[in-house]
């Protein structure tokens, strides 16, 4: 018998890499997700959107750090995502959560605790010195207040939000990004720590936004989040070219989310001419509802 399980992608409005040095992020689960489907089998094999994956393949060392703690042996593990993979969305996440999810159905053990521990197992294979952001909005879903280590705080909006997302060129490894942060971090502690409070003040500012909805006061407050983000050398021309476009297209506000270095921009204002010009532009993009 087969097990599934599934699992939501994010986008992080504000505070990535921040939130890696215990200042709080603001993430939101998004109507794009990883599924997975698991059964019992002689010798472990992996199936990606219907293509096998070859032995070598990180997924397989994933699978394995996540199923060890469920103590199952060889697995056929069959992965579908609706969303575009490394590019800051959370897929890696997302397929961790809904991989765990159906390794606890298929070992009768649901308690959230082991899921989540067997998520960020599969996420440190990937990312790893992982906030954790990315597994918690993947498991909970929602617009959350996230530290690392602690509960997250659902934030409530008084109404939902578009937010219009693209992906902005070719993706970068979120461990890179997040080690190629450290070093910045090491080389200058004290414009690091002063880059950090900056950030924890954004977010503190962006959390009424949200809940009231003020999306020029939200979009203002992105623009500097990103500034903060482009002077860690997290940019890309592709990046600034997509938020011109946005700015064009009437955005009050965009930046990268996620790790940077490539990968996808969001977009606060009206969605339908942004997604146009993007389009037009030929970036993949859509539009994520928040906060429904
Ligand atoms: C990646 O989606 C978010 C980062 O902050 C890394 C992390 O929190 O683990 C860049």
């Amino acid at each position: 018998v087969k097990s599934t399980g599934s699992a939501r992608g994010k986008i992080i409005l504000l505070g990535e890499h921040a939130v890696v040095y215990g200042v709080p992020a603001l993430v939101a689960g998004i109507d794009r997700e990883a599924r997975a489907s698991v059964q019992r089998a002689s010798s472990t094999s992996i199936l990606l959107a219907g293509q096998p994956l070859e032995a070598n393949d990180a997924l397989f060392e994933a699978l394995s750090q996540a199923s060890d703690l469920y103590g199952l042996g060889p697995l056929e593990l069959e992965l579908e995502l609706d969303l575009p993979s490394g590019s800051g969305l959370g897929a890696s996440a997302a397929l961790g959560v809904a991989t765990a999810r159906a390794l606890a159905h298929l070992a009768d053990r649901l308690d959230e605790a082991t899921i989540w521990r067997a998520a960020m197992a599969w996420e440190r294979v990937f990312h790893k010195n992982p906030s954790g952001v990315d597994t918690t909005a993947a498991m909970r879903g929602g617009v959350l207040r996230y530290v690392r280590g602690e509960d997250p705080t659902p934030v409530r909006l008084g109404q939902s939000l578009e937010i219009s997302v693209c992906v902005a060129g070719p993706p970068a490894p979120t461990a890179a990004m997040v080690e190629s942060v450290a070093r910045l971090r090491d080389r200058r502690p004290e414009a690091f720590t002063k880059n950090l409070a900056a950030i924890a003040q954004l977010v503190e500012n962006a959390e009424p936004t949200l809940r009231s909805g003020d999306e020029r006061s939200l979009g203002r407050l992105m623009d500097l989040n990103h500034m903060l983000l482009s002077s860690w050398m997290l940019s890309t021309e592709e990046i600034e070219a997509a938020r011109e476009i946005a700015r064009g297209a009437g955005a009050f506000g965009s930046k990268l989310t996620g790790s940077g270095g490539g990968g996808a921009v969001l977009a606060v204002g009206p969605s339908a001419p942004i997604l146009d010009a993007w389009r037009a532009a030929g970036y993949v993009s859509f539009v994520a509802k928040i906060g429904t």
